[in-house]
């Protein structure tokens, strides 16, 4: 897979010196990126169809790179059809690309452990994006539902452990349907995932102004994986000697997210409480709706996914109602991984307007449909300009 520096450096050896000692002037090339759209199911394939016409339009305007983006069909309907949700070589096919934007997966046609499975962990778990982010603020124009939380009061980056623990698929049933049936769902910790995705949650820390860090386990009921993650961090906190650790019981922290805002701001996690704990998050910052979600894999030798942290909303789809900010803001994720941040930033710039002018969905208290939210940031993008 070329990476965005390769093609940086492929374009640069372009400009040889010919034979008789003449510079060749070869025009350089812009750099471009594969980028594999996957919308799946529900108010996906309308949420990723806004956030590419928005994409286009941004690429054209800043006219700095390009992005080559592949649809595919997978999701339930092809399940439905053919038994699988993606074709048998989709790990191979996904490789060939930079990054991955991915709607929703899970329908009312399918028991929702099948189509998570069937798709959204089968991408995640064999890509090894170990690191799940979730930035979290309360935007420009749009309110908390807790009384006196001010925009800059609620300002998180939730890191979710995304590769094991409470989702690694460990467990089993027996005697099914029985009286006596027993059902197994086992939580796999390993210290080299925890030590990994504690040093990358404190390297996010030591990167955002205030260099705290506040890490959630439930080592007081649960003695052996949570109390292995507690020393893991204790051991990884002293290579970060300038970045601030405190320490919550999950059950005690949904009580401090929502009493004391302030207090947090760089958030790890395991795989189930932070999934949890990063719903709490988007509904203290005003919906759902506007929360984004990025699927890393840090050491870059798969693309990383990004998707927006809601699921299909049956109750909304097809009503062109979908709050598209999410998604928008999952593409800006996704642009300053792949190292365009001017562009990542502006796209959020123009999105924040558009909140900040009142110009809302049904969920964050406004009148304004997905298209109306749409064309009102593609508009603010028009007014950019090219960098
Ligand atoms: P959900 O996130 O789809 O919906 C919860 C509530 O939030 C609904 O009332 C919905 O209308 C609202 N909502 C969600 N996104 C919104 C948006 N962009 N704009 C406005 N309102 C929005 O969660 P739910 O109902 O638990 O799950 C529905 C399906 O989605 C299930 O099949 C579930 O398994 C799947 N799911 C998939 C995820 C994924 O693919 N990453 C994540 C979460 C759920
Ligand atoms: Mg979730």
């Amino acid at each position: 897979m070329s990476s965005a520096g390769d093609i940086v450096s492929s374009a640069a050896a372009n400009n040889r010196t010919a034979t008789n000692g003449h510079a060749i002037a070869v025009p350089t090339l812009k750099t471009s990126y594969k980028i594999a759209s996957i919308p799946g199911d529900g108010i996906g394939p309308e949420v990723v169809s806004a956030t590419i016409e928005v994409l286009k339009v941004l690429t054209k305007q800043l006219d700095v790179f390009e992005l080559e983006i592949t649809d595919f069909d997978w999701g339930t309907e092809r399940y439905l059809k053919t038994g699988r949700y993606t074709p048998e070589d989709y790990l191979e096919v996904l490789k060939g690309f930079d990054a991955i934007l991915f709607g929703s997966v899970g329908s009312p046609s399918v028991p929702d452990h099948i189509s998570l499975w069937g798709l959204r962990l089968a991408i995640c778990q064999p890509l090894q994006q170990y690191a799940n982010v979730r930035p979290t603020r309360i935007l420009p124009g749009t309110k908390s539902p807790l009384a006196n939380c001010q925009p800059g009061d609620l300002d998180w980056v939730i890191v979710r452990e995304n590769s094991e623990g409470e989702y690694a698929g460990q467990g089993g049933r027996s005697h099914v349907g029985c009286d006596h049936e027993v059902a197994t769902e086992l939580s796999i910790f390993t210290r080299t995932g925890v030590r990994r995705i504690a040093q990358f949650a404190f390297s996010v820390a030591q990167n955002r102004p205030r260099k705290m860090l506040t890490y959630v386990t439930k080592s007081n009921a649960q003695r052996n994986g949570m109390v292995m993650w507690d020393e893991v961090i204790k051991e990884v906190a002293e290579d970060f000697p300038d970045v601030a650790v405190d320490h919550m019981l999950v059950d005690a922290m949904t009580v401090r997210m929502v009493l004391n805002p302030r207090s947090l701001d760089t958030i790890l996690a395991t795989n189930l409480h932070a999934d949890i704990l990063s719903d709490l998050a988007a509904a203290l910052a005003g919906s759902i709706g506007i929360a984004p979600t990025a699927n890393l894999d840090p050491t870059r030798k798969n693309p990383s996914m990004f998707e927006p942290i809601h699921g299909s909303a049956f109750d909304i789809t097809g009503l062109g109602l979908a709050n598209p900010v999410a998604t928008f803001w999952t593409a800006s994720e996704m642009l300053h991984w792949l190292g365009e941040s001017e562009a990542a930033m502006s796209l959020m710039y123009a999105v924040e307007k558009v909140c900040a002018a009142g110009i809302v969905t049904k969920d964050l208290g406004g009148k304004a449909g997905t298209k109306e939210v749409t064309d009102a940031v593609i508009k603010e993008i028009l007014d950019l300009k090219p960098q």
